[in-house]
């Protein structure tokens, strides 16, 4: 009985050892295996962090053309949806701004809502490179960025001039204004963030920085230089044009200012004129800028809100009240032209055949969506405010350029995201 209970026993013992050693290689197989998915892991995630990283690289740093693997060239920047995002937003401080202009100070006259400042623009496809002040300086070293344009592109100017503003320290910078010229410099980095005015591109009689508001605008569309030979020789230009053109004729002048008698006046209409003008301007960017060294830009319209029955407002409203964005997806207003839109597009295409490559930022349709984001009544007013005015708000409401820290703040974030892979 002992027999076989001992030789039982052994065998139990040597079944247990067995089943031991099964158990322990299976758990040593376990976690083999595991430690090997382990390694597994950590080396897929290795490579996929130096593929992201090369990637990111190839996007933000090497890349000297639009083309290949480059951010602007997968990715449509301007086809996305605006995240309310308070914690990275705004981008500055308003009343930190030294340059800060009270046409755009909404917080400083008096605006409560200042939900404004707190949205980011996410395209669909990719994200945005994060604003870095002190790599756009490193960018812009020895080099003249300009823009050239309107009140608008004034707007986006002085968004710029605040966005780098803090990165700065007060006795490396300094700000010249003479006429038409604007000049930020950052001294260290010999860099000029610079504003040109000229609403209309070519020549007007609307060309004096102050004194523009004249009431029979007439234009010369096919004379550029006296404005042209002070931009030229720029690293960066970045152009605009368009709420001057937005009436239904303008009375065009073949001739000088200078002795107007002895010049032809016409009053021809829309988009006709316009197309004339940006014929000018392309037609001297062809002969006079070095394509080798200078990148161009043209900021799309920038719509206006002043119809808030489009939106699903109340008649007779407008942007004034307004606190948040339009929520609606591909939400288009009236406040921009579309033909106008293809007439650019069609002289950017034409020039594009002849090798020149003019960036179209197309900001319309994202800007289109910020309702709230105009001064309306929060500005400075240059003129008296009329007791009917008063009674009635929306009346004086600026529902045409932006406040700052917002919305212009974002189309320099796109501008950066090129300049960045130039
Ligand atoms: C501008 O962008 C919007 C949104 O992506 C698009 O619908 C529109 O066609 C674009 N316009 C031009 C002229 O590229
Ligand atoms: C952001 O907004 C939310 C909701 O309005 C609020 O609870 C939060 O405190 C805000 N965060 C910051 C950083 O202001
Ligand atoms: C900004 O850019 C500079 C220069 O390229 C770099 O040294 C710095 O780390 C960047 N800052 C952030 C927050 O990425
Ligand atoms: C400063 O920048 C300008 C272009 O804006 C350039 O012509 C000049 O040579 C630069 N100066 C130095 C010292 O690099
Ligand atoms: C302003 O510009 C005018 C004409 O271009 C020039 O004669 C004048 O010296 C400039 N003034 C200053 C302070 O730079
Ligand atoms: C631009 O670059 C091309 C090719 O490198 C060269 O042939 C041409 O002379 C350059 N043009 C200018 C204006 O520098
Ligand atoms: C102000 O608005 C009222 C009603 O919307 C209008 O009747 C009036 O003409 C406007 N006044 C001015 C000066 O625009």
């Amino acid at each position: 009985m002992g027999e076989p209970s001992q030789t039982h026993k052994a065998e139990r013992g040597e079944n247990m050892a067995k089943k031991q050693q099964a158990m322990v290689s299976a758990a040593w197989d376990i976690r083999t295996s595991f430690q090997s998915l382990v390694a597994l892991l950590i080396a897929i995630l290795v490579v996929a962090a130096i593929y992201l990283r090369q990637t990111n690289e190839q996007l933000f740093e090497s890349g000297t053309t639009l083309s290949g693997g480059s951010l602007t060239s997968r990715c449509n920047l301007f086809s996305g949806k605006w995240v309310y995002d308070n914690e990275s937003y705004p981008l500055y401080k308003e009343r930190e701004c030294t340059f800060m202009s009270d046409q755009l100070a909404c917080e400083k006259f008096g605006r409560k809502d200042l939900n404004y400042r707190f949205w980011r623009w996410q395209p669909h496809q990719c994200d945005l490179p994060r604003f870095n002040a002190t790599a756009l300086l490193e960018r812009l070293r020895n080099k003249r960025l300009v823009f050239v344009g309107d009140s608008l592109n004034r707007n986006q100017w002085i968004s710029m001039v605040c966005l780098v503003d803090s990165a700065i320290p007060p006795a490396f910078k300094s700000m010249h204004n003479n006429g038409s010229i604007n000049i930020f410099k950052a001294t260290e980095y010999n860099a000029t963030i610079e504003f040109y005015w000229s609403p209309l591109l070519v020549e007007s009689n609307s060309d004096d920085p102050v004194n523009h508001r004249v009431p029979n605008r007439i234009v010369r569309v096919q004379a550029i230089e006296k404005h042209a030979r002070h931009w030229t020789d720029a690293d960066i230009l970045i152009f605009n044009t368009y709420l001057w053109w937005r009436r239904r004729q303008m009375n065009v002048l073949w001739g000088s200012f200078e002795n107007p008698e002895d010049g032809i006046y016409k009053a021809v209409m829309l988009p006709r004129v316009y197309e004339m003008a940006l014929q000018t301007w392309a037609q001297w960017l062809e002969v006079h800028v070095n394509r080798n060294t200078t990148q161009l830009f043209f900021i799309s319209m920038s719509p206006t809100h002043q119809r808030a029955d489009r939106w699903g407002g109340i008649q007779g409203e407008n942007c004034y009240s307004e606190t948040e964005p339009v929520s609606k997806e591909g939400y288009v207003g009236d406040g921009a032209s579309p033909r106008m839109m293809r007439a650019v597009d069609s002289v950017l295409g034409e020039l594009k055949t002849r090798g020149l490559n003019v960036h179209m930022m197309n900001i319309t349709q994202l800007s289109d969506y910020r309702k709230e984001g105009h001064p309306s009544i929060y500005r400075k007013h240059w003129e008296t405010i009329t007791e009917e005015q008063l009674s009635n708000p929306k009346n004086y409401s600026d529902c045409i350029h932006w406040c700052l820290p917002g919305v212009p703040d974002v189309w320099n974030e796109l501008l950066y995201a090129y300049i960045l892979q130039l």
